[in-house]
């Protein structure tokens, strides 16, 4: 059982104070180190430590995890998890908790703010600026209002966008492949086609699934409105670079935003290079769609009261890969948490073990994710070491961990 007084938690890369705050709040003891750990100095101060705050650029290696005696959870203080080795954590019993919905609103705001740039011709008129012309004519230059969006996928970012679109006056029109519940006004199309050829702005909100690679080409850009507008905020790899670059060069559109690029510069002096550099009307960011001290700020709190209610409660949920569990804590109970290999009759050998040892259950839950089970029971009247020797003895058993 881990001492609540006594949870030692790192914290890697400088996560934002707001976590550091919380999780001493709840009595844990922080320790925050400014820069990432390469995998040597990383498995010497893992020792004893039961909570591993990172962002992207520590990698938890298999290695890593091996040499983590004591850790319970590790909180990715960002949006991906591919830094950390998943099966390895999840072999060891480790929940590995995220932010995936922290900067939603922020990805939200800057394609507002893109859409009403553009429509407005704003990057030629500030440009023309610098280079001292003074050009006050109106042509190509419209409202946003009462014009039509596409959103091409309507996911976390696509309906929040749909919901601030429609409030600006906007109509808008989206396509998703899974079958979503249009808010507002919105209005579904049954096709991609029908929604390039029906819009004014085509935004991309996708997911980066393999299949989406190259997804959106020559073929789409032509298929869109003479004039329409193209933003992706989503992922690099979705779009054709080189065929959007020739829509743009022939003025079939007539202007773009991009903030994700399929090879992007790895440290801040590297050179970044694009088909789409130097072109008008084109808005180019680097990967900032999410990039706010307030999404820094939600993303803090949000994985840091993730990891407190792993610690203390057994809850998983939205764990990247643990099953999700969340049982409410009942006032004197115990609580044993169990993470095993998902075969049939785990459940029947834990309560036969508990009743044999005339242990009462008060409350439980299990779930299933793949090739592993989360059980949470609730017992009252206490237990022997035995009966926690009995349960961690069986062969199903990755972890066991006693919360109260
Ligand atoms: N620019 C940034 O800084 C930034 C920040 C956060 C997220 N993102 C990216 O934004 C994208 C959207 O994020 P989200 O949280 O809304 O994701 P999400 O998973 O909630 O939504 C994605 C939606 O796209 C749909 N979809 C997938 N492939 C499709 C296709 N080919 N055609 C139509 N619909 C398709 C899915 O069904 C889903 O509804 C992700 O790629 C994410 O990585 C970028």
């Amino acid at each position: 059982m881990i001492d609540q007084t006594k949870v030692r938690v790192l914290l890697l890369e400088s996560i934002h104070p707001d976590a550091v705050s919380r999780l001493e709040a709840n009595g844990f003891e922080v320790e925050s180190v400014r820069n990432a750990l390469d995998e040597a100095e990383l498995i010497e101060r893992i020792d004893g430590v039961h909570l591993l705050g990172i962002r992207s650029k520590t990698r938890v290696t298999a290695k890593v995890l091996e040499a983590a005696n004591s850790l319970v959870a590790i909180g990715a203080f960002c949006i991906g998890t591919d830094q950390i080795d998943l099966p390895a954590a999840s072999r060891a019993g480790i929940a590995v908790f995220n932010a995936p919905f922290s900067n939603t609103r922020s990805v939200v705001e800057l394609a507002l703010a893109e859409i009403i740039a553009l429509t407005r011709r704003l990057t030629e008129k500030n440009s023309g600026m610098h280079a001292g012309v003074w050009d006050k004519a109106a042509d190509g230059s419209h409202e946003i209002r009462g014009r039509r969006i596409g959103i091409v996928g309507y996911g976390n970012i696509g309906t929040q966008l749909s919901v601030l679109a429609e409030s600006v006056g906007m109509q808008v029109s989206f396509y998703d492949t899974a079958d979503k519940l249009a808010l507002g006004n919105a209005r579904r199309c049954g096709s991609l086609d029908e929604l390039l050829e029906s819009s004014d702005i085509i935004t991309l909100h996708v997911d980066g699934r393999p299949g989406n690679a190259g997804f959106f080409g020559a073929e789409q850009f032509a298929r869109m409105t003479k004039g329409a507008i193209f933003l992706n905020l989503s992922r690099g790899i979705v779009v054709d670079h080189v065929a959007l670059r020739e829509a743009l060069a022939s003025g079939h559109l007539s202007g773009a935003a991009v903030d994700v690029f399929p090879k992007e510069p790895k440290g801040r002096g590297d050179e970044f290079v694009s088909e789409l550099r130097e072109l008008p009307n084109v808005i180019l960011t680097p990967h900032i769609g999410g990039s706010t001290e307030e999404a820094q700020s939600d993303i803090g709190n949000f994985v840091a009261t993730k990891l407190a209610s792993f610690v203390q409660e057994g809850n998983t949920t939205l764990s990247v890969n643990l099953p999700s569990v969340a049982l409410p804590l009942q006032e004197g109970m115990s609580r044993i948490g169990h993470v095993h290999v998902n075969t049939p009759g785990v459940l029947a050998q834990v309560n036969s073990i508990l009743a044999d040892h005339k242990v009462n259950v008060e409350g439980q839950l299990l779930t299933t994710r793949g090739e592993y089970g989360y059980l949470v029971t609730d017992i009252s009247g206490g237990y022997t070491d035995e009966v926690l020797e009995q349960l961690r003895a069986m062969d199903q058993t990755v972890r066991l961990r006693v919360l109260a």
